[in-house]
């Protein structure tokens, strides 16, 4: 059987033609450079790297709302064994997206109407469930408060006639994964989805998220800062850097036994707390702008095992059960957590 997702030598520019300043002959700057990965059904893969490395043009361009000015330029995303996701027009995609790809994104509040209740919001998606039969109002509402109830919120018929500011945090995101896991997708790409919820709260929702990949065997594309949550929710990482993906593997043992440098280094810094936070302390440098990248790895200015043979461009090989974006990966004993 094919993967639900399978992503290709991705390419997407940022600033293309037209766009003043871009520099390049209007070419634009590629944000995201060859990416591949695939999630099959019931699996979950997770996007982790620095601010800005490119994870969520890459979520975007899955979801096709990329911004404006924002294009793919090279690759292809197929979901299922047919459908070419970057040949999709805009009808293709109102048919598609909702149904079978959801998502959801850090900010619960900015994707619900505040002046409709939770309830009607979820009843109506539920209503306009593709190819099903529509049901009728009162269906609508007995199917939207067992949904509610198993997204794990209590006294689910209180909450269905309550507004989205009448709910904390934790309760949107569960409702908001209601409303999108009411279209029964095959993919549900999540964001940075628990990003903004307490500890405990993040926690209970991260189960929630495993609890519908394991029952519903949902494939989910999951962003996080955060390598711990990525660790407890996800099958496989991959790790992106400066618009590429350095490393991919078993979240277990790329944790355990990172073979990119740059992963080595996020690992150290993850476990110092607060990640955002301390990257650019902990890691020497920044990354390179997009369109200012080096022709030769783009983390060996900053990495602490670089050679001269690095400013020499590198491609992925595969070491054992890792894809590694490293001159050195055969050969280099890195340390894990
Ligand atoms: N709308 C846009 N227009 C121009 N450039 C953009 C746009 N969105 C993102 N970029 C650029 O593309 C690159 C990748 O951005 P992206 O948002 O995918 O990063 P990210 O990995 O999700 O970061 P974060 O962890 O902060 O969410 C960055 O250099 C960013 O500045
Ligand atoms: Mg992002």
């Amino acid at each position: 059987m094919s993967p639900v997702l399978t992503v290709e030598g991705l390419h997407v520019a940022v600033g293309g033609a037209g766009t003043a300043g871009s520099g390049r002959g209007g070419a634009g700057h590629e944000a995201v450079r060859d990416v591949s990965f695939a999630i099959e059904r019931g699996e979950s893969v997770g996007l982790v790297g620095e601010s800005g490395s490119g994870k969520t043009l890459t979520c975007r361009a899955v979801l096709g709302v990329l911004p404006p000015g924002v294009t793919v330029t090279g690759g292809g995303i197929h979901l299922g064994a047919d459908l070419d996701l970057t040949r999709l027009d805009r009808r293709g995609w109102d048919s598609v997206r909702g149904n079978r790809i959801a998502a959801v994104f850090q900010d619960p509040a900015s994707y619900l109407n505040p002046s409709l209740t939770v309830g009607r919001q979820l009843a109506e998606q539920l209503r306009l469930k593709g190819g099903l039969p529509r049901l009728s109002r009162a269906q609508a509402r007995t199917a939207a408060v067992d949904l509610l109830a198993a997204m794990g919120l209590r006294r689910p018929s209180v909450v269905y006639d309550q507004y989205p500011h009448e709910l904390s945090g934790g309760m949107l995101q569960r409702a908001l994964i209601a409303i999108a896991v009411a279209g029964e997708p095959e993919l549900l790409v999540a964001d940075e989805a628990t990003t903004a919820l307490d500890t405990a709260v993040q926690a209970e929702v991260l189960e929630l998220l495993r609890h519908l990949r394991e029952e519903r065997g949902l494939a989910l594309l999951l962003v996080s800062h955060d390598l711990a949550v990525v660790a407890e929710v996800c099958d496989r990482i991959a790790v992106f850097y400066a618009g590429e993906i350095v490393e991919q593997g078993p979240a277990a043992q790329v944790i355990a036994n990172p073979r990119h440098p740059y992963t080595e280094a996020l690992l150290r810094v993850a476990s110092l707390g607060d990640w955002r936070r301390r990257d650019l302390e902990v890691i020497p440098g920044r990354p390179p702008e997009p369109g200012a990248m080096p022709a030769g790895c783009r983390f060996a200015a900053r990495c602490a095992h670089a050679v001269e043979a690095c400013a020499t461009p590198v491609g992925l090989s595969t070491v054992d059960d890792r894809q590694v974006r490293c001159h050195r990966a055969a050969t280099l004993e890195l340390v894990g957590a």
